[in-house]
């Protein structure tokens, strides 16, 4: 047979009306099966499986002699004629069930070495060795299906921004580091010794030159690079839908961002979004959920008992309020037989990683009720705070006793594990939400100075701009977080943009007027040649890939991902270097770790 590349259809396209047809199929051979007359093997390309069968009969001893030498992974072009299964062999979980192709000619294009693991969906293959093999591991269904949904998401992006009259310009990737709050790739510079680029943790502030320059409405698909601790939803490298527009307020840029992922949700996996987005000032998510990205698909909200417990006789509670802190609760309801002593030791230890210094409880089991803390309790003080949680048979119910910010760390945290343990989040279902009213601020206490909470680009409320000098702690942004299933899918603000606010903001996050100059000149500087009021938003890529699949982990959105340690088990990325290039570059390494 002459092979020339002529698939005439793709596997998981064929159907029972193709039967009796004629076709051409290419690519790798999963399953093989030979039963000595009849050799079935199953036939992968990225749409799915097709099955094919080779009959001496039907094919011929030639075609059939080189059937027999097919294994794993060769990659091969078959013509045949598509037949049914007959009924009792349909195989209903695969789109092209109900047929297989009967095989008239093979050519194998190309034969392989036993892999280093089956690709299957059932292969327990442990990551390490996934991640080496990565080509190979992308061959599985579900990572070919997240990498085409990444393509097609991409796709509709362009389509949707290009209709809304936004620009697609790419921003360099050697530049000046962007304060986004992480760690900054850098890159040396071979002609300016000591000299290093940073690679863009956002386009932030060329995105908002761009503005100045007059293109009024942009976007992009952006390479970002944060050197941060990795989790499952973050990567050093990933991409961000990164987009801003001149003359705009919140809801100019709300509208834009509510449209782009109705319309993704809804073309995509048929997800309809509500006419509008619900809203909630952070300060409500803080005290109601303890998260600026709450999960909102559950209740099981925090209980602020304070007032309760002031002078309730259990002497932990009682000085938390004294010393002007908090004491909240979280209700797990109808959950008290499922948490045992030992149960509930485990959450201790949970929310001591988020700062708690204890965890106490109240279990309202049919048996009893039981608790670490009633012994101590003055009459009438369990009643009370029971009443206080809307604590019924059944329930157990959990208080952290600390700041205000620690109780809404770990409560908020263990509302999370215990929803995702008992299985309380509904599956399949998606809910969007607007956080908005970010406080401008916050204190670190470990740099010693005020931080910017979104970064030191973004306006303050026109209301609270009194505030910027005698509280500025209590000072609120334009800005805003969409929030899908409690992941940050997305963020941004109106920015400023007068150079006499940005220089304040500069100066209240402690950089001196010289500071300023070093590192933000030429951006203070192009706001004094008319700069239009604009404001944006930048969606995390990845994060919407995993939401629109279902994925776990960001690994399994990214063609060719970091591990934790921020390497690339696959290229060994990253590497020493040759003596010379260092030379070249006048670095010397004083430490190798490797
Ligand atoms: P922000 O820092 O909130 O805003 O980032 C925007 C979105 O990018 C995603 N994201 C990440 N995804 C994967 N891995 C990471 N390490 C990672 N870090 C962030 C999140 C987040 O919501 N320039 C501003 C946007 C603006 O103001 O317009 C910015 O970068 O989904
Ligand atoms: P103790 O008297 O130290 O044994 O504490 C009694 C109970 O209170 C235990 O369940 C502790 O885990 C819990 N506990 C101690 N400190 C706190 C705190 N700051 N917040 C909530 N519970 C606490």
């Amino acid at each position: 047979m002459d092979y020339l590349s002529k698939r005439t259809k793709m596997c998981a396209e064929f159907s029972a009306e193709n039967i009796g047809e004629r076709y051409t199929v290419l690519g790798f051979i999963g399953k093989y099966r030979n039963l000595g007359n009849l050799i079935f093997v199953d036939l992968r390309d990225r749409t799915g499986l097709l099955q094919i069968s080779f009959e001496e009969g039907a094919c011929g001893e030639e075609v059939f002699r080189k059937a027999e030498k097919l294994r794993n992974e060769f990659v091969v072009a078959v013509s045949g004629v598509i037949r049914s299964r007959g009924e009792k062999n349909i195989n209903r979980n695969l789109p092209s069930g109900e047929v297989e192709l009967s095989a008239e000619s093979l050519d194998i294009l190309s034969e392989a070495e036993v892999p280093p693991f089956v690709i299957s969906e059932l292969a327990e293959v442990g990551e390490v060795t996934r991640l080496k093999y990565r080509y190979l591991d992308l061959r599985r269904g579900s990572l070919q299906a997240n990498i085409q949904m990444r393509s097609k998401l991409c796709h509709l992006v362009h389509s949707y921004m290009d209709g809304k009259g936004f620009l697609d310009i790419d921003t360099p990737c050697l530049g000046r580091s962007t304060p986004e709050g992480a760690r900054d790739y850098l890159v040396p510079s071979r002609v300016h010794h000591g000299e290093f680029y940073a690679l863009p943790q956002s386009p932030q502030i060329y995105k908002q030159l761009l503005m100045i320059a007059g293109f009024d409405r942009y976007y992009q698909i952006a390479k970002c690079f944060r050197d941060e601790d990795l989790r499952a939803n973050r990567q050093p490298e990933f991409t961000q839908i990164d987009m801003e527009m001149s003359y705009a307020d919140c809801e100019d840029v709300m509208g834009v961002a509510e449209g782009l992922i109705r319309e993704v949700f809804g073309k995509l996996i048929g997800v309809k979004l509500p006419e509008k987005l619900r809203r909630m000032p952070y300060a409500e998510a803080m005290d109601r959920f303890g998260s600026d990205k709450p999960d909102t698909r559950f209740a099981m909200e925090l209980t602020d008992v304070s007032n309760v417990v002031k002078s309730c006789g259990f002497s932990v509670f009682e000085s938390t309020v004294a010393a002007g802190n908090k004491v909240k609760c979280i209700n797990a309801k109808g959950l008290a037989a499922k948490y045992s002593r030992k149960e509930i030791d485990k959450l201790t230890e949970f929310v001591k990683d988020y700062g708690a210094k204890g965890l106490a409880w109240i279990s309202l089991k049919e048996e009893g009720v039981t608790s670490s803390f009633a012994k101590f309790l003055s009459e009438g003080s369990l009643d009370a705070i029971l009443a206080a949680a809307n604590a019924e048979k059944g329930d157990v119910v959990f208080f952290v006793a600390d700041k205000y910010s620690v109780v809404s760390a770990a409560l908020g945290a263990l509302r999370l594990k215990i929803a995702k343990d008992h299985g309380l989040i509904p599956a399949g279902s998606f809910d969007f939400l607007w956080v908005t009213e970010f406080p401008l601020l916050e204190y670190s206490e470990e740099e010693g100075r005020y931080v910017a909470i979104h970064h030191p680009f973004t306006a303050a409320m026109d209301e609270d701009l009194p505030l910027l000098d005698t509280d500025p702690l209590k000072v609120r942004s334009k800005a805003y977080d969409l929030v899908i299933n409690g992941e940050e899918a997305g963020g941004g603000s109106i920015r400023i943009h007068t150079p006499e606010m940005q220089s304040k903001i500069f100066n209240l996050l402690g950089f001196s007027d010289q500071d300023i100059v070093d590192r933000f000149g030429f951006f203070v500087e192009a706001f004094r040649y008319g700069a239009p009021p604009h404001g944006g938003l930048a969606f995390g890529l990845d994060r919407l890939v995993m939401l629109l699949t279902g994925a776990e982990s960001i690994k399994d959105v990214i063609a060719f991902p970091k591990m934790q340690n921020a390497c690339c088990l696959m290229s060994d990325a990253p590497s020493p270097v040759e003596p010379k290039q260092l030379t070249d570059l006048a670095i010397a390494v004083t430490k190798e770790e490797k």
